[in-house]
């Protein structure tokens, strides 16, 4: 045998053995992996000396290998589509393994994908960025570890919401995704690949599964409404001046017919697509209850400022509030909730549903002001954390306290000691001090029971949709939403096109 044709056998067995090594994964063989040259670099390399060195028939058998080669080639480089991961067990013995296939649920069946990003550079949306959520896992809740925090992530998502976020997470393993406890399971080794440990120990889900069963089929079943009726609610209710959907044309700056401000609003073109009816009717009907994160609206007054306009973020410290300036230039405002100011309460009832998270009162036997967190409230009682620990007054036994407006624009807030406007002076106890104020400087005096610091976020959708809108036109306007996935967009038409010229 010449040296020519010893070349040429060796490459194209070299050919056939990567070309097989590739299609079957490489970790099959061990001779060479990932870390030599990749199969796919070595098949390459043999069927440039192939084509050289063959003739006719072999040309053509490595061509359609190459072919062949390629389609698979191709066809890895596409996500791994919800259909092609069917978890029957894991291998806890190749943890990393184990993360690979919980990264097939986050960006398939699980889709996460669709909300989280996994890379710092994303844009800033909705859900919070997972990089390195296996490491800020473990100090989200104090006292919680990673895998506990985790696992409550992903089966209560509202019981812990990131400082910031609404309750937009679905409960992944309720359908319509439905995650089965092994998704789930990989799901989280792969959440704690990202930056952090992945801890193999086993746990109990946290959750009933065939309790919610029960409950579901227990729930009446939805009605089912004319979507192109819903269609023209949508339009005539007005919701189209605030809101976009993609295929119906908004009115045009300047043109609405309606009574409402027209206000930035989520885009619903997929709102069906994780939100299921209950919410969007909820939405409607009562639209302060779950409040899309960066569109709440709000009114705040710290340092003597009073800023109104749209709640950008929040956590537990400070609120970032946008506001528009007469002449439309927006701005955003950083505000400490420790610089809000007080505001006099005149009526001490469902002060948390007010907004209130802090309370200054003076107990009827006591000489100076308290002030704390509000913990909880009954009709009669409130409890607040003063000092750390939790203490609760009865809301008719407190020292009523006096707001007074100086002439100068100043307030001062204390409890009242002696004195009307009336008098020549009022005397007032202003954090455990007295302070005597000449009513000569008095513009105004309001006697109120407390004070306390207030921000209360609000829907700037209008809540009169109970009674603008029939029980028949909400439920033609709900099946309309529950078409809006996203997919069916583009799909109407063409049906409808194919129809036509039949
Ligand atoms: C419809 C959008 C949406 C989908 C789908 C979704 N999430 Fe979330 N997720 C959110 C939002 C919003 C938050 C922040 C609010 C909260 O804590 O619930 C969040 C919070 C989280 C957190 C806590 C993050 C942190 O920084 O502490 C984890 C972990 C998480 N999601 C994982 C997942 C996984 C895994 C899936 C898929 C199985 C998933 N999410 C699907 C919207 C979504
Ligand atoms: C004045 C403007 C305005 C009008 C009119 C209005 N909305 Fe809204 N809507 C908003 C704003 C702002 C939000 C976001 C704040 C919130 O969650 O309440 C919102 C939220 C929603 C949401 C939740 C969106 C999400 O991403 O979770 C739905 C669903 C919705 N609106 C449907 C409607 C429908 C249906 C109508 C007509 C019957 C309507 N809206 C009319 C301003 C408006």
């Amino acid at each position: 045998m010449s040296r020519n044709t010893l070349i040429k056998i060796a490459s194209l067995i070299l050919m056939v053995v990567s070309f097989i090594a590739y299609i079957a994964g490489a970790s099959a063989f061990p001779i060479a992996s990932e870390n030599l040259l990749p199969w796919s670099v070595w098949f390459l390399i043999s069927v440039i000396i192939n084509i050289v060195l063959w003739s006719n028939v072999m040309k053509l058998l490595t061509f359609s290998l190459a072919v062949i080669w390629f389609y698979a080639f191709v066809a890895s480089l596409v996500p791994e589509s919800s259909t092609a991961v069917n978890l029957t067990e894991l291998d806890w013995s190749d943890p990393e393994a184990v993360a690979e296939q919980g990264a097939l649920v986050f960006n398939g069946k699980g889709q996460c994908s669709a909300c989280h990003t996994v890379d710092t550079s994303a844009p800033k949306g909705r859900c919070p960025d997972l990089t390195d959520i296996g490491i800020n896992a473990a100090s989200r809740v104090p006292g919680t570890d990673a895998k506990t925090y985790l696992i409550e992530s992903l089966y209560e998502p509202d019981k812990y919401l990131v400082p910031g976020y609404g309750k937009i997470m679905p409960e992944i393993w309720k359908a319509p995704i439905a995650l089965s406890k092994l998704e789930i399971e990989a799901v989280i080794a792969y959440l704690q690949s990202q930056g952090g440990e992945i801890d193999p120990t086993p746990f109990d889900e946290p959750i009933d599964r065939a309790d919610t069963a029960v409950a579901a089929a227990a729930l009446p079943p939805l009605l089912t409404g004319d979507v192109e009726q819903g269609k023209k609610v949508f339009v005539s209710a007005a919701c189209i001046s605030c809101h976009a959907v993609q295929g119906i044309e908004s009115p045009a700056a300047g043109e609405t017919t309606t009574d409402f401000e027209v206000v930035t609003a989520p885009d619903l073109s997929e709102i069906a697509a994780f939100n299921d009816m209950r919410y969007l009717e909820e939405s409607i009907l009562l639209p302060s209850v779950q409040i899309v994160s960066g569109y709440g609206a709000v009114t705040v007054r710290a340092n003597g400022t009073t800023y109104q306009g749209t709640l950008v973020s929040q956590d537990t410290e400070q609120i970032v509030v946008r506001t528009k300036t007469a002449d439309g230039v927006e701005e955003e405002h950083t505000i400490l909730l420790s610089e809000l100011d007080e505001e006099p309460i005149e009526e001490l009832s469902d002060l948390q549903a007010k907004g209130y998270f802090t309370l200054t009162l003076t107990p009827t036997d006591a000489d100076a002001p308290v002030t704390g967190d509000i913990v909880s409230e009954t009709d009669k009682t409130v409890t607040l954390k003063v000092n750390g620990e939790d203490k609760t007054f009865s809301k008719t036994e407190v020292k009523s306290q006096l707001t007074v407006l100086t002439f100068d624009g100043d307030e001062i807030v204390g409890a009242h000691i002696s004195g009307t406007i009336d008098d020549d002076e009022i005397v007032l106890n202003v954090d455990g001090s007295e302070e005597v104020i000449d009513t000569f400087d008095v513009e105004e005096v309001t006697f109120t029971h407390a004070s306390g610091k207030k921000l209360l976020i609000t829907s700037p959708m209008p809540e009169n949709f109970p009674l603008l809108l029939s029980v028949s036109d909400m439920t033609n306007l709900l099946s309309f939403l529950s078409t809006l996935t996203g997919a069916t967009v583009e799909a109407v038409p063409a049906e409808t096109n194919d129809a036509s010229a039949e």
